[in-house]
């Protein structure tokens, strides 16, 4: 019974190399770096290949690289067939999770369920760059939009947020937005980690642990909890904002309602690193759109009535929510970007999971009924 902590709240699931929150340090670890200087000096496909790799690229390693981010000439045609075929109804996450199931059958079955570092790393990287392309398209086919192809002679960020919006950003939005996708990078044992770990654990191969976390990083409890905040922040505006922002979050926890990108099972009452640090960028980008200034006034309120209400203090997802949004990013794509960041974390997590396997078969505090006769 004293082994039963509900929802494995403070159980230590495995040892890893990759990464560590220290909350009592509030750093988070990242193959021995601090994350938010990682994130504030280095690009995110250097990042990526630390992740991955536990080492920082030289530049003849990060030209490669980079240049295999953004190769799309194994991408099938007939992986956009799928998407066009998934129904308009369709969530994006949804969409991409059956994308990455389809591209698992271009492997032959021993490439697919080769659990070797070397295969695990190939399949990764490729995986890396496959879920950026199904991501930016996944929005476009739905709404009716051709396909779009990488485009090589950009950097991985430029060209991600170029193929999400069509529109050429600026060299500031482009900073910015490679920022968010290193804060979303890795995080230790999350969910979806977990989630992918426990599938590798089988021995099962790293597209069926991608589609695994996918799906648990879709939850509002999770990755959803992006585009959840960015609702109720437009909700605000719409309904009076920042006037009636302390009155509507009130209503809200009175009504014992969550509020979304607010408090997190590690840090809890602390803030979270990330947001933190991405906090800032909001000034910058707010003038860029119209509202962006009402929408920043929101925020800042949101976040003072939950530390004085709750002692509760955003978690990454509430930043990003409205960094993204001022980036002119549509809101169905805020979990696909960041689960399209966190792929690399994967990719670390399930060659880790291999290289050193022990199956994860936990037991049960049975409540249920004994005896029972026919
Ligand atoms: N709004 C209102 N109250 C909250 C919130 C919140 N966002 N988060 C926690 N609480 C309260 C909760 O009601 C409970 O209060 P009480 O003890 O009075 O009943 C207390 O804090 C502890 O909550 P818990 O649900 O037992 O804690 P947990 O560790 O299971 O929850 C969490 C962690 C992230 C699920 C939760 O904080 C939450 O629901 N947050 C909103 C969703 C969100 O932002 N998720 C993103 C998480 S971080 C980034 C990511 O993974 O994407």
């Amino acid at each position: 019974m004293e082994d039963f902590k509900p929802g494995l709240e403070g159980i230590i699931a495995t040892d890893t190399n990759v990464s560590y929150l220290d909350v009592d340090q509030e750093e988070i670890v990242i193959r021995g770096y601090d994350l938010i200087e990682l994130a504030d000096k280095k690009t995110f496909p250097e990042v990526a290949y630390l992740v991955i790799n536990g080492k920082l690229p030289n530049n003849k390693e990060i030209q490669e690289f980079e240049k295999v981010l953004l190769d799309d000439s194994a991408f099938p045609e007939d992986a956009y067939k799928v998407l066009e075929l998934c129904p308009d109804s369709s969530m994006l996450m949804d969409a991409i999770r059956t994308g990455i199931s389809f591209l698992a059958g271009y492997h032959s079955e021993s490439d697919l369920m080769d659990t070797s570092e070397k295969s695990n790393f190939t399949k990764g990287i490729r995986l890396i760059a496959d879920v950026a392309i199904l991501t930016a398209n996944s929005h476009r086919i739905l709404n009716g939009l051709k396909p779009v192809r990488p485009d090589s002679s950009k950097s991985f960020s430029e060209n991600f947020i170029t193929m999400i919006t069509g529109k050429t950003p600026s060299d500031k939005e482009v900073e910015i937005f490679d920022k968010i996708l290193t804060c979303y990078i890795e995080h230790e044992m999350p969910n979806s980690t977990f989630a992918a770990r426990i599938i590798g654990s089988t021995l099962s191969d790293i597209y069926g642990a991608f589609v695994g976390a996918i799906a648990s990083l879709k939850g509002p409890l999770h990755g959803g909890a992006n585009e959840a905040a960015m609702h109720m922040l437009l909700d605000i505006k719409s309904k009076g904002g920042h006037k009636i922002a302390d009155d509507y979050v009130m209503n809200r926890l009175n009504n014992k309602e969550r509020i979304m990108g607010f408090g997190h099972r590690v840090y809890m009452k602390k803030y979270d690193p990330r947001a933190f640090f991405l906090k800032d960028y909001i000034a910058e980008l707010a003038p860029n759109i119209t509202d962006g200034e009402e929408l920043h006034k929101i925020y800042k309120i949101v976040e003072e009535v939950m530390a004085r209400e709750k002692g509760l203090y955003p978690n990454t997802d509430y930043p990003i929510a409205l960094l993204f949004y001022l980036l002119e990013i549509p809101i169905p794509l805020y979990t696909p970007i960041f689960f399209a960041s966190r792929t690399a974390g994967l990719v670390a997590h399930v060659i880790e999971q291999h290289n050193n396997n022990r199956l994860f078969r936990p037991r049960v505090l049975y409540t249920g009924p004994r005896g029972l006769k026919l």
